[in-house]
């Protein structure tokens, strides 16, 4: 693979994610790595300009490419939920990215809320189920606007989604160190699919014999995040408490600036998208105020996900020596000037 270029669409999207990036760019690029990338303008800009979130024919191009990098989408001028269900939900339910990968990892010299946790409590990877559960779009309403209303919202779980995620999580499991893994569910209140996801994690653990498996309530698992998250090593949940608990993770391990995840289709049947787990900051974006940390951790993922391993090795190196070098003050530097450092860092 080494030889023959990425083939690499980049969505960079609103706000801070064409910021981002960019500096991301910047580094796939100084890894030696050949990029063919090809930009597309989906967002709110897009939205705005045709009333287009996500055009079929843009969906079929994207299938085409070896992966995707987005930035982030979103502006307050858009309806609540547009974006997020037509543009990026759509794009994991049509890709296919059944696999949210979500590492929780606190770097060395990165503060933490946390005062006392070392690096070596804080690292932990989330398996968030990415197609089913209660992101669907299953449900409706009834009599709105009225005192009589009726909203239902329902959850999905398919005995096939299920396996799939949690064999997915248990090969992850078996490729790290402690080979732990923990289901987080709701199983007391939510018994019907709590049970499909507790029996199908004993059955497939039978296939696991080296793997040791946990469960945890997911409001225990909040707490526990913040008071022994050494307890965890791999996670697997559903797509909500995967949300949520995530949100929790990236505070903890020194905030959401530095939080990167993949949209994960592990089967290759449609390109795996990398992102950010923030959004557009509105608030922030055009001053070079975004730390582009989390969008250059998130190719890292990309280039070890195609199997460039030496290649997103120096990327995370990169990172992790600029996290040691700034001593918890990011806000010192603008975007690009971050940018800059890691990429003469992975280019050095
Ligand atoms: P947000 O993640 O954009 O911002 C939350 C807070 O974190 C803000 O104060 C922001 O300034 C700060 N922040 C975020 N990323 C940062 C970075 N790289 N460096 C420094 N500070 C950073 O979440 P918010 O405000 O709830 O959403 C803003 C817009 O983004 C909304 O339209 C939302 O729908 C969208 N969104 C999109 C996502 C995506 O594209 N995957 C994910 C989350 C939100
Ligand atoms: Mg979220």
């Amino acid at each position: 693979m080494e030889s023959r270029s990425i083939r690499l669409a980049v969505i960079p999207g609103d706000g801070i994610g064409t910021e981002v990036v960019a500096e991301g760019l910047k580094v796939l690029e100084a890894v030696g790595q050949k990029v063919e990338s090809t930009t597309y303008d989906l967002g709110a800009k897009r939205y705005h300009a045709t009333g287009e979130t996500l055009p079929d024919a843009v969906l079929d191009e994207l299938r085409g490419y070896d992966a995707i990098l987005l930035g982030a989408v979103g502006d307050p001028s858009v309806p609540p939920g547009v974006l997020e269900r037509d543009l990026l939900l759509r794009l994991r339910f049509e890709l296919d990215h059944y696999v949210n990968l979500r590492p929780v990892k606190l770097f060395p010299g990165v503060a933490t809320p946390l005062g006392e946790a070392r690096p070596e409590d804080i690292d932990m990877v989330v398996v968030r189920e990415g197609t089913e559960g209660p992101y669907t779009g299953a449900g409706g309403v009834m009599r709105r606007g009225t005192p009589q209303e009726i909203a239902t919202q329902e959850s999905f779980n398919t005995a096939f989604g299920v396996e799939r995620v949690i064999r997915y999580a248990f090969d992850k499991a078996r490729s790290r160190p402690r080979k732990k893994l923990t289901l987080v569910h709701k199983t007391n209140v939510l018994t019907y699919a709590g049970d499909l996801w507790s029996r199908t994690l004993q059955r497939v653990a039978a296939d696991y014999p080296d793997v040791t498996t946990d469960y945890c309530h997911v409001d225990a698992a909040s707490m526990f995040f913040v008071n022994q998250p050494e307890r965890f090593d791999v996670i697997v949940t559903d797509n909500l408490f995967g949300d949520i608990l995530t949100d929790i993770g990236a505070a903890i391990a020194g905030g959401i600036g530095l939080a990167a995840s993949g949209n994960v289709n592990p089967d290759r049947t449609a390109p795996s998208m990398f992102e950010p787990v923030h959004g557009s900051a509105p608030d922030i974006a055009g001053q070079g105020k975004a730390d582009p940390t989390a969008t250059i951790l998130s190719v890292a993922m990309l280039l070890d996900h195609l199997g460039l391993t030496e290649a997103a090795a120096k990327v995370e190196q990169a990172v992790a020596d600029d996290l040691l070098e700034r001593g918890g003050n990011w806000t010192a530097r603008s975007t690009r000037e971050i940018g800059d450092d890691i990429t003469a860092r992975v280019a050095g």
